[in-house]
Parts: structure tokens; sequence; C-alpha cells
């Protein structure tokens, strides 16, 4: 192969995926070393990956003395070696702190997978506050349903206006609130244009920056026509005069901070404005529409509001499982699957009015086999004759109660190109929303408890 057209390039240097991959092999290689270094009970390592992606060690301060420092400083060589400019020069590629806690403070940190290694860890520096794999216990309170697509344009939004409007007919009080606050829609689904309020959830996150969140809060929900015995909340993104949005939207994401420098993330403050409505307007289920893709948004919905269950919505193509795995593999790797997998079930979005058994079976085989290479524990195969059931979480592939195994949303003629989602619910019956979504709210329902049948 002619390779003139490199030739001015400088030498290759390991790309951002390689990093993982040489530090392990740097472990092992000097795992004897490394393991006699840190030999003391409270001893640490970790390895930094800074905001560009260059490697350097943190140690503990009292590996800065005459008789540890020329043996970590060889060791951190033998690394840069290898790191090329993804390192640093080796008299710069180690930092001692005074403690782990101190070197870990404002990174994700991942302990790393490798047995020999207990006292070693990963911190990683990300630009954006979100990193997907800090993950918050499961809500106490009122049940919250988070609808996500990795894709968009799947019919989230319209199932769960479908979700909120039977649980309604069913007399619940149900609290929508639209975070897909990049691109919201939810509001024209069900609200008629007089019944909009003032402002939205985007009005809310700015006012509270200046501490003013109660200008706007009296004036941020509305209730829909739609519902007829139980109550429909809608909290929208924006209010019926959206006013500077972009404006606004730019500075949604925005810590907030106090007086005393404690720092408070936006999505801290979105838990806050969820348990105000909560004791306001006493709902008996919460759903979220999340924004679709891997943003900060979507992060803030599914891993730190506590969601009771997540709804993932898939059309069964390669964008869609490519974009699940790559989500999964992010929480296998932190070590934080099973802080979540638990809440998480597959929704077979739209599925198409022809050959829907083998198309449901083509999606939940796809499914099946994302969940069990990344979510599902390996479970060895139990001795031929034994009574004992294996330990571990995994499912077989037909057992329905499985996060893989798909709820179904039907395609419907009747939702496809709508002009008005709220003039169709309006003008729609129990029977035919069962059918084309029927089995979604039978999921849904189910985490929302025993008050009444849904
Ligand atoms: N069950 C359905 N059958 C047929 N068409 C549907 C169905 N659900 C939604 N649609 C149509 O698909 C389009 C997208 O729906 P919707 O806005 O609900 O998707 P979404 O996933 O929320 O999209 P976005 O990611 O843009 O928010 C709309 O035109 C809608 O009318
Ligand atoms: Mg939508």
């Amino acid at each position: 192969m002619n390779n003139k057209l490199f030739d001015r390039f400088p030498d290759p240097t390991p790309t951002f995926d390689c990093i993982r991959p040489l530090v392990e092999d740097w472990l092992k290689h000097y795992q004897k070393s490394i393991t006699n270094l840190l030999c003391q009970p409270d001893d640490w390592l970790i390895i930094n990956r800074d905001l560009n992606g260059r490697v350097r060690l943190l140690l503990p301060e009292r590996f800065q003395d005459n008789e540890h420092s020329p043996i970590c400083y060889g060791l951190a060589a033998g690394l840069m070696q290898k790191l090329g400019r993804r390192g640093y020069p080796p008299k710069a590629a180690i930092l001692f702190e005074s403690s782990r806690d101190q070197a870990l403070r404002g990174a994700v940190s991942y302990k790393i997978d490798y047995k020999p290694f207990p006292k070693v860890w990963l911190a990683d520096r990300l630009a954006s506050e979100s990193n997907w794999t800090c993950i918050a216990p499961e809500s106490a309170g009122v049940p919250r349903i988070v609808f996500y697509s990795i894709k968009g344009g799947v019919g989230r939004s319209t199932a769960l206006a479908a979700t909120a409007w039977h649980m309604a007919q069913a007399g619940k009080r149900v609290l929508v609130l639209d975070l897909d606050l990049e691109s919201p829609g939810l509001l024209s689904a069900l609200l008629k244009t007089d019944r909009q309020p003032q402002y939205g959830i985007t009005d809310w996150l700015v006012e509270d920056l200046v501490d003013n969140g109660a200008a706007v809060f009296k004036s941020m929900v509305a209730t829909s026509d739609l519902a007829l015995d139980g109550e429909i909340y809608v909290v929208p993104a924006h209010g019926a005069i959206h006013g500077e949005y972009i404006a606004k939207l730019g500075r949604v994401w925005m810590p907030k901070v106090q007086a005393d420098g404690t720092r408070e993330i936006w999505s801290a403050r979105l838990e806050r404005l969820l348990k105000q409505l909560e004791s306001s307007v006493e709902p008996d289920v919460i759903l979220i529409d999340s924004r679709s893709g891997i943003d900060e948004v979507a992060s803030a919905c599914i891993t730190d509001i506590g969601a009771n269950l997540i709804l993932l919505f898939a059309l069964d193509g390669s964008q869609t499982w490519n974009g699940y795995r790559l989500l999964f593999e992010q929480w296998q790797h932190a070590q934080v699957a099973e802080q979540i997998r638990e809440r998480l079930k597959i929704v077979a979005a739209m599925v198409p009015e022809l050959e829907r058994v083998s198309y449901l079976e083509g999606l939940r085989e796809n499914a099946y086999s994302i969940f069990l290479d990344t979510l599902y524990d390996e479970i060895a195969p139990a001795p031929a004759i034994s009574t004992e059931t294996p330990e571990g979480w995994s499912f077989d592939e037909a057992d329905e109660g499985a996060p893989h195994y798909p709820l179904t949303v039907h395609w419907n003629r009747g939702f496809a190109s709508l002009r008005s989602l709220h003039g169709r619910l309006a003008g729609i019956d129990t029977l035919e929303v069962q059918s084309i979504f029927g089995s979604l709210i039978d999921g849904a329902s189910a985490i929302v408890g025993p008050k009444e049948a849904l």
C-alpha cells in the first residue's frame, strides 16, 4: 500500500480506546512491583484520565520520600512510554495527593476490574456533568416512570400520552413532565392551546439559579381536559409564551453555587423540583418524557432522578441495538449494572401490522443477546443432578418478566402522521387504546400499585 499520503504525520500515538487495555497490560507486567509498593492497608493507586484524555498516576504523599519515589517514577515511566502523547513526560507523570478521596474528587471513578489489584482505580475527568454511571437509588415516594429511547421518533411521547390517558380514565392522578427540553412536544398532545400554563420546566430551572423558582412554580402546571375520572397534570418544557427559549435552554444545565460555595448539579436541582411537584400535586404516578439519545438530560432522567421503571423504546434495527449496547457496556464497565438493571424494560415500539409474531421474536432475540452480554450475570451450567437453583441474576429468553422481554406498542394507522394527538385522544375509547398500547399500559401500571385496578 502507498503510505506516502501519511508520511507527513508524526508517529502514531495510541487512540483513546487503547488507554484501558494499555493500562491493564502495564498493571499485569508490573504486578509484583506494584503489589509490593502498595503494601500498607490504606495505600492506593489512581490512573487519572484527564479532560484531554491524557493519563498520569495519582499516589499517596507518603511515596514522595527518597525510598519510594524512584520506584514510583520508574513504574510510571514504563506506562508513559506505552502511552506516547496520551501520557506525560516522566517527571510530570505522577501527582501526589493527601488522600484517595481528595484525588478522586470531581472524577468518575471505576475500580479496575482485575483481581490482583484491589487498590487500583481509574479516574475519568469529563467535560460534561453527566456520566451515566452515578445511579441514584429508586425513589421511595410516588412511582416515577421514564419513557426513553436511544433513537428519536419511535412513538415515545405518543405512548406516554396514551398511558397517561388510560391511567386517568381509571381514576389516577397522573403527573406528566416533558423533559425533552430540546425538542418539546408532549404539551400539544395533552393540552389544548387555551389550557397551556404560562411557564414550564425550563423557566423554573433558570429562575432557580437566582432563587426565584417560586415566581414560576404555581404557573407551570396545567390540567388536561382529556382526563375523565382522574386528573392529568402536565408540566411542559416551556410555557404558553416560550420567550427567549434558546437563551434559557443554554442555562438549564448550570449547577447552582450557594453562598457557602457548595455546588448543586442541575440534575439535583431537577430532583428538588420533582419533590416540590410531588408534594403540591400529590399524584399517584409520575410519567417522564425523556430526551432520546445519550445526552445530559437523558442521563439525568435515567440515572439521576431515582426512576422506578425505565421504559426503553426500541425498533428492531442495528441503530437501536448498537446504541443500547454502548450504554449497557458503560454500566457494565463501571460496575453499576446491579444498581439499575432491575428497573429496565424494553418496549417494542410501533410493532408492524404484518408478520407481527416473527418481528417480535427477532426483536426479543436481539434484546436478549445484549442483556446477556452486558447486564445479566453469567451463570455456570448446573450439574446434571442438582436441586439447587444457580446463583446470579439472569433470565431465559422466553421469560416474560425479564427486562429484555418486550412490552409492545402496535403501529396504528390512526396514530401515524397525526395532525393533532389531542384530537385523536379526545375521540378514542378504552378498547382502542388497549388494543394498541395495552401491553405497555399493563407493564407501567404494575408498579403504580393495587389501589384500584387500572
Ligand atoms: N403507535 C403508533 N403507530 C403509528 N404511528 C405512530 C404511533 N405512535 C406515534 N406515531 C407517529 O410517529 C411519529 C413520532 O411519534 P412521537 O412524537 O410520539 O415519537 P417520539 O419518540 O416521542 O419522537 P421524538 O424523539 O421526536 O420526541 C408521529 O408522527 C406519531 O403520530
Ligand atoms: Mg417525543
